[in-house]
C-alpha cells in the first residue's frame, strides 16, 4: 500500500480552505492509502505564538481531524514535536539546502517584500522541517492545497540530493493536489487566499464560526457585476470561488451548478452555499463538542505518536549511518 502524509499548523482557527483544501482529502485517501496525518507545531512557532492559544489550537485541530471523519483506526494521527526525529532530520535537511533555495520559497519572499520584521531563521528553514516530516515517512504522495506544493517540490530535491551524495535512502514524495479546491479564495477579496492568518474576518470561514454568521459571511462575499453565473476564475473570481465552495460541500460538479443557474441571480447562489456552509459546520461542530467532551483526542495522540516514533526511529538511525553519526 502506497504511504501517505500531511500536515497542518496550529496557529488560530482552521478555515474552511483548510477543510477542502487538505483535511477532505486526506479523509477521502485514508481508505486507500497508508496515511499519516499530524499537528505541525513546530512549524507553528516559526511565528510567536501565546502558550495558552497554541495549546487550545492545537487541541482543536486533533478534534477536528477527528470530527471531519480521519479515522484513527486508519489514519496515523499524531503530534510533530513529539516525536523529535522531526527535529533531529529537520536540521540534517538544513544542513543539506540551500541558502539561495529557501530563498526562492514563495512564503519567505513574500513576508521580506511585504518589508515584515521580526522574521525569524525558522521561517526561512521552515521547507527543510517540511521535508524531514515527509522523508521520513517514506512518504509516497502529499495531499496538500496550491500553496503548499513548492515545498514538496524543494522536498524531492533535496531527497533527490541527499540519495545522490549518500546512495538510495529516501522515497521521491510526489505533491498531490486536488482538482477542485486546491486554492479558496478570500471572500472579501477573491483574488487572495482564505488564510488563518487573515486581517478581516470577513473573508474568512472558520470551522468553528458559528453557522449563521459564516452563512452571513457568505451573503456579503465579494462577487462582480456581470450578472452571469458561470465558471470564469479569471474574469469572475468570487463567483468561481462560490462555486468551488459548493461544489466542494455537496459533491456535484461544477458545470451542473452552472447549468442550473442559468438565467438565475447571485442572491440565489449565495443562498445555497450559505445554506451549504450552515448545514455542514452545523453537523461538523456536534461531532467536534462531542469529541472535546469526550476527551478522545488525548488517547488518539498518544497512540498515534508511539506509532510515528517507531517509523521515524528507524529511517533516522539508518540516514545517521549514512552521514556517519555512527561511529561504533
Ligand atoms: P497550513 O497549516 O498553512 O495549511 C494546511 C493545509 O491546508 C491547505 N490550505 C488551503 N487549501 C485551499 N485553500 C486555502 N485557502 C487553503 N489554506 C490552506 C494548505 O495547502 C495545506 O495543505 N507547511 C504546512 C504544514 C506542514 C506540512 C508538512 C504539510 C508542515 N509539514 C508536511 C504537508 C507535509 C502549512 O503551513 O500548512
Amino acid at each position: 500500500m502506497k504511504r501517505m502524509l500531511s500536515g497542518i499548523k496550529p496557529t488560530g482557527r482552521l478555515t474552511l480552505g483548510n477543510y477542502i483544501g487538505a483535511i477532505r482529502n486526506f479523509v477521502a485517501y485514508q481508505d486507500d492509502y497508508e496515511m499519516f496525518v499530524f499537528i505541525a507545531n513546530m512549524h507553528a512557532i516559526t511565528v510567536a505564538q501565546d502558550k495558552a492559544e497554541l495549546k487550545k489550537n492545537t487541541r482543536d485541530v486533533i478534534a477536528l481531524y477527528l470530527a471531519c471523519g480521519l479515522d484513527p483506526e486508519k489514519t496515523t494521527i499524531f503530534l510533530q514535536s513529539d516525536v523529535h526525529e522531526h527535529a533531529e532530520l529537520g536540521w540534517i535537511m538544513t544542513c543539506n539546502s540551500y541558502m539561495g533555495e529557501l530563498q526562492r520559497m514563495t512564503q519567505y519572499k513574500d513576508k521580506t517584500a511585504k518589508g515584515e520584521t521580526g522574521i525569524t531563521a525558522g521561517l526561512f528553514t521552515y521547507p527543510s522541517l517540511m521535508a524531514a516530516d515527509i522523508l521520513l515517512y517514506d512518504a509516497d504522495y502529499v495531499p496538500v492545497g496550491v500553496d503548499q506544493k513548492q515545498h514538496v517540490e524543494l522536498t524531492r530535491n533535496l531527497a533527490e540530493r541527499f540519495n545522490n551524495r549518500y546512495g538510495d535512502t529516501f522515497t521521491i514524495p510526489e505533491p498531490l493536489v486536488a482538482k477542485v479546491g486546491a486554492k479558496i479564495y478570500s471572500l472579501q477579496d477573491p483574488t487572495k487566499k482564505m488564510s488563518k492568518s487573515e486581517d478581516n474576518p470577513k473573508g474568512t470561514i472558520d470551522l468553528l464560526d458559528e453557522p449563521a454568521v459564516a452563512r452571513k459571511k457568505i451573503m456579503s462575499a465579494v462577487t462582480d457585476s456581470l450578472g452571469i453565473i458561470q465558471y470564469e476564475p479569471e474574469k469572475q473570481p468570487g463567483i468561481a470561488n462560490l462555486l468551488t465552495i459548493l461544489s466542494s460541500l455537496n459533491g456535484e460538479e461544477i458545470d451542473h451548478i452552472v447549468a442550473r443557474y442559468e438565467g438565475k441571480g447571485y442572491g440565489e447562489l449565495k443562498k445555497e452555499v450559505g445554506q451549504a456552509v450552515f448545514d455542514f459546520l452545523t453537523e461538523l461542530q456536534i461531532k467536534y463538542h462531542e469529541i472535546i467532551k469526550s476527551g478522545a483526542a488525548e488517547k488518539v495522540i498518544k497512540e498515534g505518536n508511539e506509532k510515528a516514533s517507531y517509523f521515524a526511529h528507524k529511517k533516522l538511525m539508518k540516514v545517521k549511518k549514512k552521514i556517519g553519526f555512527q561511529i561504533f
